[in-house]
């Protein structure tokens, strides 16, 4: 039996497309059920439905064999997991953002608003500016247009947000994509099912390129 944790939305939905394609189906998988355990014994397989940012919690602690998590979270969190393979869905980036006219004045500490910390910390860290960080949990672009932050680390997949709301980006971070993890105990003691696992995405991700 493999346990999977898929980040509920739209992520979450084409992984589980990607995985129904080579045999971990699950007959009663239903993503807009309030439901949240799938177990489909014929296929040996379990969807534990998790927020986004639990995915990785749930594989580092044995709960889940496997899960799919955004570069960006794992970045943010470091879990204890191995990274298998880039799905090279969920495309985005983690970017600075701020109002078209902002201007960073070096002598003032920076406000930036954000809901990864440690990102938005050690990016900063690199450049030898200091910050003042405010953890949001969401609606980040509000921040600055509220006067709460100058500038906001955050993820942009369309820039529609940013646009939408007079903001734009001021400097890419990195590039984000979703990620397949394992656990390291699942790893060792599931490592055929993992590996077979791995091997069939492969093969579907390259018959893609
Ligand atoms: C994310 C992100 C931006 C938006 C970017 O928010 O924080 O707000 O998507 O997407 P876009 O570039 O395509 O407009 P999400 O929808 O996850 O909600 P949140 O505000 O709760 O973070």
């Amino acid at each position: 039996m493999l346990n999977i944790a898929l980040p509920k939305g739209r992520l979450g939905e084409k992984a589980y497309s990607l995985l129904e394609k080579i045999g971990y189906k699950c007959e009663e998988f239903d993503s807009g059920k309030r439901k949240l355990v799938f177990t489909d014994k014929k296929n040996g397989v379990s969807y534990f439905w998790v927020k986004p940012s639990d995915v990785a919690i749930y594989v580092e602690r044995g709960v889940a064999d496997v899960g799919v998590v955004g570069k960006d979270i794992l970045l943010e969190q470091e879990p204890d997991v191995y990274e298998l393979e880039d799905l090279k869905m969920g495309v985005c980036r983690m970017a600075v953002a701020a109002k078209k006219d902002f201007e960073d004045d070096t002598d003032k500490v920076l406000r930036v608003a954000t809901k990864f910390v440690n990102v938005a910390r050690g990016y900063y860290e690199g450049r030898g500016r200091q910050i003042d960080v405010i953890k949001l949990n969401g609606s980040i672009e509000l921040a600055p247009i509220l006067g709460l932050s100058d500038v906001i680390v955050d993820i942009v997949e369309t820039g529609t947000t940013l646009k939408e709301n007079n903001l734009e980006v001021k400097d890419e971070i990195f590039p984000v994509s979703a990620r397949l993890i394992a656990g390291k105990a699942a790893y060792r003691f599931k490592n055929e099912e993992i590996e077979r696992l791995l091997m069939q995405i492969r093969e579907v991700l390259n018959d893609k390129d």
